[in-house]
């Protein structure tokens, strides 16, 4: 009876036998070395990266570190937003720096100031949250969003946009009208939006996990 070898090689010891023994071929000028390590890499690999958005032209370094965006008497849908931050093989990254900057319920940003800017450290569980309002249209974009640029060591910088599956550009149905706003390549970048409260305490809960990729 065959002895079950399964377990008693490394990931790494079976593919260069594939290799060897013609199970894996090589179709790339790249050492097989390199291929057989981006292989394992890849295939350790339980998360998609977020997708990418552009910067846009309204980004200020310097941002307050704040988890507060809005102040009492802001116009405006009350809104919070939580995530967890990342990387590809599905571990929490607790150092990781969000930045955040969106307009106000009128769709102006702050060009002068810092509101609606935050700069939040992602906590032990690489968990995030702000507080803010429902950012508003404005005449260049299609769509309401908050722009984010997310950092950590180790990890490739990540430019992206959150938008909302409640936005009124979307008639109800994101999956078929995301691609109204031209920016909007991904369907994974629009997000349900949760209700509670009640309705004279009513405010907007949205989760938008972030997936960085290594360097
Ligand atoms: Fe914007």
């Amino acid at each position: 009876m065959a002895r079950l070898v399964q377990g008693t090689l490394s990931r790494r010891e079976i593919l260069e036998k594939c290799l060897a023994l013609g199970a894996v071929v090589l179709a790339s000028p790249s050492p097989a070395g390199a291929m057989m390590a981006a292989f394992e890499e890849r295939e350790k690999q339980v998360r998609k990266p977020t997708p990418p958005n552009e910067l846009g032209p309204f980004y200020k370094k310097r941002a307050p570190e704040t988890a507060l965006l809005r102040a009492p008497g802001d116009a405006g849908m009350p809104l919070s937003v939580s995530g967890q931050v990342f990387d590809t093989r599905g571990e929490t990254l607790s150092n990781a720096v969000v930045e955040v900057w969106q307009t106000d319920h009128f769709g102006h940003y702050d060009l002068d100031g810092y509101r609606y800017r935050g700069k939040l450290v992602a906590n032990n569980s690489g968990r995030y949250k702000f507080d803010s309002i429902m950012p508003g249209h404005y005449p260049d974009r299609v769509c309401q969003h908050i722009h984010y640029l997310v950092t950590a060591p180790g990890h490739k910088p990540l430019i992206t946009q959150l938008y909302f599956a409640s936005d009124p550009v979307f008639e109800g149905d994101p999956d078929h009208n995301f691609n109204r706003d031209p920016l909007i390549h991904s369907r994974d970048l629009v997000r349900p939006v949760i209700l509670a409260g009640d309705p004279k305490e009513i405010h907007a809960a949205v989760q938008f996990e972030l997936c960085l990729e290594r360097l």
